[in-house]
């Protein structure tokens, strides 16, 4: 065993965090955490996963909760394919004779939403199996340990750190160093470096070398755009309308006010007149801008709109999709962040009578 992985395991034995997928070794438990921080920090996983595992304790629970109800308890956590790969999975578990969780590598791998990295992660915490994980904490600790250049989203050097992640593992502790990897990742292997009392500072090249700030060399981040929402508050009798998006897709299943995105030669009455035509195939007036934010998916900076639609004409029956909701109800449709936002400005403007 080198000094690298001897240093890392003892300081992970007495650092690491008390993380509540860390109290238990079942492979259902350690699938659902491995979903959730795929994509999310931590500190913002952590009370999903409790309210989670405390709902769908079991993946016989999962498969058999509706979708909505599934789509709810993510609400917030954003990348909503995780969740619908969450369902279809147990779904896919239960159906099978014993309906157990695969037990090998290949039977983890294959489950919808599972990619090489949430495999490795699963079979080697849960599992037993020496396999590795690269994950952008993981990134971090090897390119500078072992200063490894090149930008590591390419895919040579992506296959450098597979390889290098490998070719570590302590055969039967592998649960323990992925992990371990991860949480000097998560602690001290951050950007910008905290290498003060870190664990692995004497056998890390990038350190001895003082190049921490080097390592790793990702490539320029891709330039923003700006764009606008619009979405539409149609209201009567107490109820508005919202429709549910495709299952595929961004906020794939989430509920929405009827919403598109501007093209850059249209205003933004414009585009809600289209969306008015376009997804709800009503006709009516566009009237005042009720409320705006702002908020990002990757590279987009959105800004979000949220029009009055007046005097509405209706198709009847609605179209697919559309249905009328009241404030209670939102409690029972998953949103997405923005539009849960926005419909909470929506309704503290409401409180102000002299707006209405
Ligand atoms: N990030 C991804 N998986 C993790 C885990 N098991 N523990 C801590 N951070 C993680």
């Amino acid at each position: 065993m080198t000094a690298f992985i001897s240093h890392l395991l003892a300081w992970y034995a007495v650092h690491k965090r008390a993380l509540p997928w860390r109290r238990t070794h079942d492979p259902y438990a350690i699938w659902v955490s491995e979903m959730m921080l795929q994509q999310t920090q931590v500190a913002t996983a952590t009370p999903y996963f409790e309210r989670w595992m405390a709902r769908f304790p079991t993946v016989n629970t999962l498969a058999e909760a509706p979708l909505d109800e599934v789509l709810k308890h993510w609400q917030g956590l954003g990348y909503y394919a995780r969740a619908r790969n969450l369902h279809k999975a147990a779904k896919l578990i239960c159906e099978q004779p014993g309906g157990a969780f695969p037990t090998t590598y290949e039977g983890v791998l294959a489950l919808p939403g599972v990619g090489r990295y949430t495999a490795g992660a699963i079979c080697s915490i849960a599992l037993g199996l020496d396999t590795p994980i690269v994950d952008a904490n993981v990134i971090r600790v090897l390119c500078r340990v072992f200063a490894i250049p090149g930008d590591p989203k390419s895919p040579k050097t992506l296959d450098v750190l597979w390889k290098k992640a490998e070719e570590l593992l302590p055969s039967g502790q592998s649960g323990d160093f992925n992990q371990a990897l991860m949480e000097l990742g998560a602690l001290h292997c951050l950007t910008p470096p905290r290498c003060t009392n870190c664990p692995v500072q004497s056998v890390c090249t990038a350190f001895q070398q003082g190049q921490t700030e080097q390592f790793p060399a990702f490539a320029a981040k891709k330039a923003f755009t700006s764009h606008n929402d619009v979405s539409l508050w149609i209201e009567r009798e107490g109820k508005f309308l919202l429709i549910k998006r495709p299952d595929e897709g961004l906020w794939g299943g989430l509920y929405e006010l009827p919403r598109v995105t501007a093209t850059p030669d249209e205003t933004i009455e414009q585009a809600a007149a289209r969306a008015l035509e376009q997804l709800v195939g009503a006709t009516g007036s566009v009237g005042e801008r009720l409320v705006s934010l702002r908020h990002g998916v990757t590279t987009r900076k959105i800004t979000l709109y949220a029009i009055a639609v007046l005097d509405v004409r209706l198709p009847d029956p609605l179209p697919p999709g559309c249905l009328w909701a009241t404030r209670t109800d939102l409690a029972r449709y998953p949103l997405s962040s923005p539009q849960a936002k926005l419909l909470a400005a929506i309704q503290e403007r409401k409180k102000q009578p002299a707006l209405f």
